[in-house]
């Protein structure tokens, strides 16, 4: 399962980068706007800057909702950076841009995925990723995995080939359940990659190590 960073941070995308298992970033308005980053000329650069520190995919988000406006920007955020993959939301007119985009030869992220309906209507389009939200879901008392485990069972039996982006993930244990669920990609908190790593059996047992280690050799 390949590993995105879900910040517009660019510190945490550096710390996360420096870790040597990063797959790539995605952002949307909401992180951007977290990130005091605003005017379209910073928005851009933001981007660009965010691709000159990973070496993967970076999603960007239009935020115009009618067919014209998110092909035009998406033409213009794909041409700012050949990692840029331009993230559309999943409604009528983000449908039929995806599948504009896709006949560009420009990488989409179907953002906003709620049901299979959605994703379904996505990978016809042709997105490379479509990004059904877990912890959304999860806050409206609805299983955000049950839903990455029917997509990716759909993808697979009519072998489709969009990747199923796990987001919205909210905790560390959320990544172990799209690993069980096959997800292609989940995209986290760094927080919560780095949680990953928390076990209390590690730090005793280095501790252990250590200190028979030092005991014979000062
Ligand atoms: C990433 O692609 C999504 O925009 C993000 O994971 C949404 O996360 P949130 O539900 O925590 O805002």
């Amino acid at each position: 399962m390949k590993f995105f960073v879900d910040t517009a941070n660019l510190e945490q995308i550096k710390e996360a980068q420096d870790l040597g298992v990063l797959d790539g970033v995605t952002t949307n308005p909401s992180l951007m706007a977290k990130e005091g980053i605003k005017g379209e000329k910073n928005i851009l650069q933001h981007y660009v800057d965010i691709c000159n520190i990973v070496d993967g995919d970076v999603s960007a988000e239009v935020i115009s909702t009618d067919y014209e406006g998110m092909i035009a920007e998406g033409q213009k955020l794909a041409a700012l950076h050949p990692q840029i993959v331009v993230k559309v939301p999943a409604i009528k007119e983000g449908i039929k841009a995806i599948k504009f985009l896709t006949s560009k030869g420009i990488r989409t992220n179907c953002t906003l995925v709620f049901s299979v309906g959605q994703a379904l209507l996505a990978a016809k389009a042709g997105a490379t990723y479509v990004s059904p939200f877990i912890g959304r879901l999860d806050d409206t008392s609805t299983d955000g995995i049950q839903l990455i485990a029917e997509i990716v069972d759909m993808f697979n039996y009519y072998e489709y080939g969009t990747q199923v982006l796990a987001a919205s993930i909210r905790h560390t244990m959320h990544i172990v359940q799209c690993v069980q669920a096959g997800a292609d990609v989940a995209t986290c908190p760094l927080k919560a990659i780095l949680g990953l790593l928390n076990h209390p059996l590690t730090d005793s047992g280095l501790k252990k190590f250590l200190e028979d280690y030092h005991s014979v050799n000062g």
